[in-house]
């Protein structure tokens, strides 16, 4: 079937590209004219791993192709997906006017039925502002549908993701808008025997933020038991793994850590929290869950102040830039709160990222990277982990040690067993692991 996909972000690149490789011909359309360009030559805009072969193989096989014109895709394809960006807007609400663009420019430009499916993270009822619009800017009494078919992909495994999903989710209001989205979706249902749930529009928009929010709570929830741990000598990682092989609670989601970020759960909990208000129901408990996330980033931060004393001249290592392994996103990574108060308190930085470097040399440009972990740590006063990439999971303890200028080890993703790192000479401080350390009532 031919497809449209209006927006080549993380969700639009990867939905078209795995579109066409289950045969599908899609046109990938974006207004952005050098990412387009540089999407025809080939060039990838984000790092998702296998994303630049399937890219390459289906436009070599004409399957996948770029354009910058909204018009072009129209005349395309019966069925257009939007997935452009929907930012955080004036009040941390999420901000439609991409979505709403596209959709005044696909009604100007079709002639014949087409069937929209927002694809981007919309807040309830999208549809029926889309609907308006298409409306006022439609020249005859052409037939069109709107759907929804919000998009679970995580970055790093995106592609995964993508072909074995947890399931689909749908919201169709008529015959004709089903039959297209089944028909589309029909290989991946098929080979990965996913659940594919079909419901009305307002339910299907509705799961996303529910689903990002709900996982965004499952971290801050751990992440406070994380500090009842500290002050009683609990191990968050074996009380995670005790409440998680409850399958009503299930294990993923319980890493404490140095708190959430990405381009997902920070802006999607702010904008459900934005929503129930509008709607006049209060989401007390969101706010609370960005309010622990934000709290477990000062923490860390006290901790490695309380470790250092004096920041300033005081050589810190920084490793991972990024917001999770396996991705170059720098979007609300925990590295965004941490550099800029380093810096403030003139601490000397050396960074360590494997992929990430470029993006966050975007936002704080002029600052010395390494290219190993080993490397960034030589002669550093202390180390602070702050993504868990293999490398650091992998690090040679004892040159690490060998290669610190003092052992202070303070570790945002508790990647290290903390009996090995003392006994191995570390000062080293997680996250909710400090067994048998007197209480700390700070
Ligand atoms: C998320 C959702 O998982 C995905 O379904 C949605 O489509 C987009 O948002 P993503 O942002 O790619 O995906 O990352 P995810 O793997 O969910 O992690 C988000 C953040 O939570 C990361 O910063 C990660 O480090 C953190 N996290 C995750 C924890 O701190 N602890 C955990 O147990 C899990």
């Amino acid at each position: 079937m031919k497809i449209t996909i209006v927006g080549t972000g993380y969700v639009g690149l990867v939905t078209g590209a795995t579109f066409s490789e289950i045969g599908h011909n899609v046109m990938c359309v974006d207004n952005d004219e050098s990412k387009v360009k540089k999407l025809k030559r080939l060039e990838m805009p984000i790092y998702e791993e296998g994303l630049e072969d399937m890219v390459k193989r289906n436009v070599k096989a004409g399957r996948l192709s770029f354009s910058t014109s909204i018009k072009e895709g129209t005349e395309f394809a019966t069925v257009i997906f939007i997935a452009v960006g929907t930012p955080p807007g004036y009040k941390g609400e999420a901000n439609m006017s991409y979505v709403e663009r596209v959709g005044r420019e696909v009604a100007e430009n079709m002639k014949s039925y087409r069937l929209l499916v927002e694809k981007s993270t919309v807040i309830v009822n999208t549809n029926q502002q889309l609907k308006r619009t298409m409306n006022k800017y439609l020249e005859d009494d052409i037939p069109f549908d709107v759907a929804s078919n919000p998009e679970f992909l995580r970055e790093g495994t995106a592609i995964k993701d993508a072909f074995h999903p947890d399931r689909i989710v749908v919201g169709v209001e008529s015959p004709q808008g089903a039959k297209l989205l089944r028909e589309i979706y029909e290989p991946i249902v098929t080979s990965s025997k996913c659940e594919y749930l079909e419901m009305n529009i307002a339910s299907a928009e509705l799961t996303k933020h529910a689903a990002n929010s709900f996982l965004a709570m499952k971290i801050s929830f751990i992440n406070a038991v994380s500090r009842i741990c500290e002050m009683t000598g609990a191990d968050i990682k074996q009380v995670a793994h005790g409440i998680g092989l409850d399958e009503r609670i299930g294990k993923s989601f319980l890493y404490a850590g140095v708190g959430y970020g990405g381009s997902c759960f920070p802006k999607d909990v702010d904008a459900f929290i934005r929503m129930g208000d509008e709607v006049g129901y209060s989401l007390n408990i969101l706010k609370e869950v960005q309010k622990i996330n934000i709290n477990q980033r000062e923490h860390m931060m006290r901790k490695l102040q309380h470790e250092l004393w004096v920041l300033e001249d005081k050589v810190i290592a920084v490793l991972g830039l990024a917001f999770k392994p396996g991705t170059d996103d720098v979007r609300e990574a925990p590295s965004l709160y941490f550099i800029p108060q380093l810096l403030e308190r003139k601490a000397k930085l050396k960074l360590w990222d494997p992929i990430a470097r470029e993006k966050f040399d975007q936002i704080h440009p002029g600052l010395s990277y390494f290219k190993t972990p080993l490397e960034c740590c030589k002669d550093a006063d202390a180390v602070l982990i702050l993504t868990e990439w293999p490398e650091v999971r992998n690090l040679d303890l004892k040159k690490l040690k060998d290669v610190l200028k003092v052992p202070i080890v303070i570790d945002g993703r508790n990647v290290f067993e903390p009996v090995e790192m003392e006994k191995r000479g570390f000062i080293y401080k997680c996250v909710g692991r400090e067994p048998g350390k007197p209480i700390d009532k700070k």
